[in-house]
């Protein structure tokens, strides 16, 4: 068979060339890192749960009219989405007060923002994904002002669709990032929803608790970030109840 081409080796994901034209097949890894890649580590599990999690979102999106790149899911740890040029911008939307945003303007972790606030920070690795404003984008042209009206509006309405499905399992949405994808239908530039929604992505709080079921789990040491990633997957029901992600194969005789 021949070997399929690698088109970028990420950090949290590898992307092939997918079996037709404009289509890529996403792997998802099980390397995590924090900090700009300063803090790194192998979690076992990891990439399969972010694959069937961001399966689960990227689904109930596309049902509700929000476009986003996802086709379908091919294993464990693949999917094919459609391809697009990312925007090189981190669109965040921030419900409650936590990460840098506490941090920048001295606030206490988990107040309640008086609405939602989306930020843009540039996709630089180089300079740690700086925050910058619309001035910027509009100025050094990495989306139209048209561009920008279309990503608040899908950050809003990924915003009001996650905080939902996640208050149904008892979880608060504290904040997210996305990124954008412009896709090409003949003539015609759509901006649809890319890469992926995860909690990697997102930051996750049980309702009743407070216990963090996201990334800050290994950025902040507190736990096994594969038992939290597995809670929020059985609480969706995209897990088995009793399941664990890495199920070996039982031998029967
Ligand atoms: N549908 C898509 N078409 C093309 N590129 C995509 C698509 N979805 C995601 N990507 C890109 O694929 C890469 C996914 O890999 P990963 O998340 O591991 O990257 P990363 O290490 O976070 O680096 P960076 O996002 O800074 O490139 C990202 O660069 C992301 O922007
Ligand atoms: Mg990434």
């Amino acid at each position: 068979m021949a070997r399929r081409k690698k088109i970028y080796e990420g950090k949290a994901k590898t992307l092939y060339e997918g079996p037709e034209p404009g289509t890529i097949v996403q792997y998802f890894k099980d390397d995590a890192t924090a900090f700009n890649a300063e803090k790194k580590d192998v979690i076992e599990g990891k990439g399969v749960l972010n694959n069937i999690l961001s399966e689960y979102f990227m689904t109930g999106l596309n049902n509700i009219g929000v476009p986003t790149h996802f086709i379908k899911r091919l294993n464990m740890r693949e999917q094919l989405v459609r391809a697009c040029e990312i925007v090189p911008l981190e669109v965040i939307v921030r419900n409650y007060a936590a990460g840098t945003m506490a941090k920048r303007l001295g606030m206490d972790e988990g107040t309640q923002l008086p609405r939602p606030i989306v930020e843009y920070c540039l996709k630089d690795d180089k300079l740690g994904d700086p925050l910058v404003t619309e001035e910027h984008i509009a100025a050094f042209g990495w989306a139209s002002q048209q561009d920008m009206d279309d990503i608040l509006s899908l950050a809003l309405r990924v915003n009001d669709f996650l905080a939902g499905v996640m208050y149904g399992v008892g979880i608060k949405l504290i904040d997210f990032k996305i990124e954008i994808g412009r896709v090409y239908d003949g003539d015609f530039m759509r901006l649809i929803v890319a890469d992926e929604i995860s909690p990697d992505s997102c930051r996750l709080w049980d309702i009743e608790t407070g216990q963090k079921l996201d990334k800050d789990v290994f950025r902040r040491d507190l736990g096994s970030l594969t038992d939290a990633y597995t809670e929020v997957a059985k609480r969706l029901g995209v897990l088995p109840k009793g399941a664990t992600p890495m199920a070996k194969p039982t031998l029967i005789n």
